[in-house]
């Protein structure tokens, strides 16, 4: 995990002006929830003014936020917190955990007895009070002091129950969020209503939180992470002597949702190596939650350790916060380009001002599709929430409207096709050339020649371009059906033209994953390919599937169903012409499937994800990824792309580099590609 250097403040000007700096952007952040600073450059000038005031303690200034909650910008409420609602220091690697976890147990003179873990919900902290079990007042943190009331609300947060299983008085704390489908909901209802979109999940979070007199409301989500007893309780220590883990289960048992609910759950640990575990696992599990989270709270669990470890004016001494790398940034959009696909789809896509996003430099952004455009209101220079996680392309949350000058300019939709100036078909949310897959079909032959679909050596995009303008190819299927004479008139040489109607015959008996791959079915790529033929064993059967069949393929969504089954339909001529042409349709399955009975042998990578790096040597040496995968999904394991905890085995041919000694420090087992081939070489004959 990376960690963000702090800033470098080199006087006492460049440490004031970061101080007012942060203030700006906190005020901004706690305020209405914009700022013109992400997570990642709030945190590194925070770290740099606490350097700075470190080194040079007679500097500091009054208005510092080092030591204040919410980095003293927000305006307190009306509503004193009878505990204050404090903050979290941050680490930001397993380096800095040790370190607390060290701190701690000097501080407490001796090792704490277990902690606590769960989910850093990205949110807005409210206190809900109940009182015998009714939820009589929402109140948000303010300045940890003093909040504001925010009992309007109540009603429209999911999670938060208008009564409690008990009746019970207390006061719970926690975090306010839209879920990722929440948060489109609203965007559809705020443009519905002609208002601007929220520029991410958090800020609709604390807009909405507040706003009264609307004509619609927002729904919001609430994850709890702590009771308290209520102010006004008969009994103040109702919930004295308990664990955080045991306070946690009480909230559930009340009827409220908790951090534990969310899908990667709490947990309970004797130690912080254990702690670690968890990190990694919910880190590599954030990008697919429902909802936003910025990284891991570690707690000390008991009570005894939390009262001897006390708390700072901003923070606790016993929880920590790790943040992961922020995954969304804001940055400026410089310009908007159009592009036509393979497909024929037309694709527009933001030129930004580069920005790193967990360690990549994003400069680029997809749009989707021209709805999409108007539906956020997007504008050239617009100040916009850019979000990069795991291997997704880079997309645009949404604009910070508030941070716009009147200098944008709005983003002209192209009237004729980007790529061969035809007609654009207009009736679907994404644009498409009216020509469809021909407006530039050599790049869907060339696609389809490729080494991991029909891999046609010999036809190279020259000739293929030729073959397409002779009119000899009008689509992939045309290939098989090619004769001497054209392809003697596209190569210029009889030589080449054996070697290539030899390769031609020879990419009859291609499995249907790579047929199907070869295909160009949008949305579909060698991977997802080789699951649809996988799961399905011929084109018959993908042909005759609906939309729930196809979801039960690992990967594919009801959208994503709807659109294979419209691209199928599309695609039937093309399909049934190379049925004609004798080009395979059917998946080779494992060995001896054919015959239940038989004695088979256990696939040797049963259940196992295994990751492939580096150049393959020996019998692997002239296979390409795709192949190597493939022999690992025949061998009945899945081909990772990347190594993490649960990868059960690495290939490392030569020149591995990073994935190796990430798979050796995660004690993976590491082997050849010679040890490979031996090790799936008898299984699959
Ligand atoms: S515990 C004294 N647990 O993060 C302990 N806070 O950056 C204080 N937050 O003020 C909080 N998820 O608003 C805790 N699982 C979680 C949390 C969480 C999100 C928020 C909370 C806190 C802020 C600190």
């Amino acid at each position: 995990m990376d960690t963000a250097p702090a800033a470098v403040l080199a006087d006492r000007a460049a440490y004031v002006e970061a101080v007012e700096q942060v203030r700006v952007a906190a005020a901004a952040y706690y305020g209405d929830g914009t700022s013109a600073l992400d997570d990642d450059a709030f945190d590194r000038l925070m770290r740099g003014i606490a350097l700075y005031e470190e080194a040079h303690p007679g500097d500091a200034v009054a208005e510092s936020p080092t030591g204040q909650v919410a980095a003293g910008a927000v305006a307190g409420g009306d509503v004193v917190h009878t505990i204050p609602m404090l903050s979290l220091d941050n680490i930001f690697d397993h380096d800095g955990l040790l370190r607390w976890g060290t701190g701690l147990a000097r501080r407490l003179g001796r090792e704490p007895q277990g902690f606590h873990v769960g989910p850093k919900i990205d949110g807005l902290a409210v206190a809900a009070y109940y009182t015998d079990g009714k939820l009589t007042r929402l109140v948000t943190r303010g300045n940890g002091t003093t909040g504001e009331d925010v009992s309007h609300a109540i009603g429209t947060v999911d999670g938060l129950p208008d009564t409690l299983n008990e009746p019970v008085s207390a006061e719970v704390r926690g975090e306010i969020v839209l879920t990722t489908e929440q948060f489109d909901q609203a965007n559809r209802i705020r443009a519905q209503y002609g208002e601007p979109v929220f520029s991410n999940p958090r800020n609709a979070a604390a807009g909405s939180l507040r706003a009264t007199g609307r004509a619609y409301t927002i729904p919001l989500s609430c994850y709890a992470y702590t009771l308290l007893p209520g102010p006004d309780a008969p009994d103040n220590d109702a919930f004295a002597g308990r664990t955080h883990s045991e306070l946690v289960d009480t909230l559930g048992r009340l009827g409220v949702r908790t951090v534990a609910d969310t899908p990667v759950g709490t947990r309970t640990l004797r130690d912080l190596d254990a702690a670690r575990d968890y990190i990694d696992t919910v880190a590599a599990q954030r990008d697919a939650l429902p909802l936003g989270i910025d990284g891991v709270v570690v707690k000390a669990d008991h009570p005894d350790d939390q009262h001897d470890a006390g708390a700072g004016s901003r923070a606790p001494r016993w929880a920590v916060a790790y943040k992961f790398p922020a995954v969304e940034k804001t940055t400026r959009i410089l310009d908007v380009t159009w592009a036509t696909g393979r497909t024929g789809f037309l694709a527009p896509r933001a030129q930004l001002a580069p920005v790193d996003i967990a360690g990549v430099t994003v400069a680029y952004a997809t749009l989707h599709s021209p709805g999409m455009i108007t539906k956020l209101d997007l504008r050239t220079g617009d100040t916009v929430t850019v979000r990069r996680a795991g291997d997704v392309i880079p997309y645009i949350v949404g604009p910070v409207v508030a941070l716009r000058t009147g200098e944008e300019a709005p983003i002209e939709l192209p009237d004729r096709c980007p790529a061969c100036g035809g007609e654009i078909d207009r009736a679907q949310e994404r644009w498409r050339c009216l020509q469809g897959r021909a407006c530039d079909l050599s790049r869907s032959v060339e696609y389809a020649v490729g080494r991991d679909q029909f891999d046609i050596e010999g036809l190279g995009p020259k000739i293929v371009e030729r073959l397409v303008a002779d009119g000899a190819v009008a689509d992939i299927a045309d290939l098989f059906t090619l004769t001497r004479e054209q392809l003697v008139a596209a190569t210029g040489s009889e030589k080449n033209t054996d070697k290539i109607l030899a390769n031609i015959t020879a990419a009859k008996d291609r499995p249907l994953s790579r047929v199907f791959c070869a295909l160009g079915v949008r949305g579909t790529g060698r991977s997802m390919s080789r699951r649809i033929a996988r799961h399905f064993g011929t084109m018959t059967a993908i042909q005759d599937t609906d939309t729930d069949g196809l979801q039960q393929v690992e990967g594919i969504g009801p959208e994503k169903a709807a659109m294979l089954l419209a691209e199928l339909a599309e695609l039937a001529p093309v399909i049934a012409k190379l049925a004609a042409a004798g080009v395979n349709q059917t998946e080779p399955g494992p060995p001896n499937s054919s015959d239940p009975d038989a004695d088979t042998p256990a696939a040797p990578l049963a259940g196992m994800t295994v990751v492939a790096t580096g150049s393959m040597t020996g019998p692997l040496a002239d296979l390409s990824r795709n192949a190597v995968n493939e022999l690992i999904e025949r061998a009945g394991g899945r081909a990772g792309s990347s190594v993490s905890k649960t990868t059960g085995l690495l290939v490392a041919g030569a020149n591995a580099g990073s994935k190796k000694s990430k798979a050796e420090s995660l004690g993976i087992t590491v082997v050849s590609p010679e040890e490979f081939a031996e090790m799936v070489g008898a299984y699959l004959g």
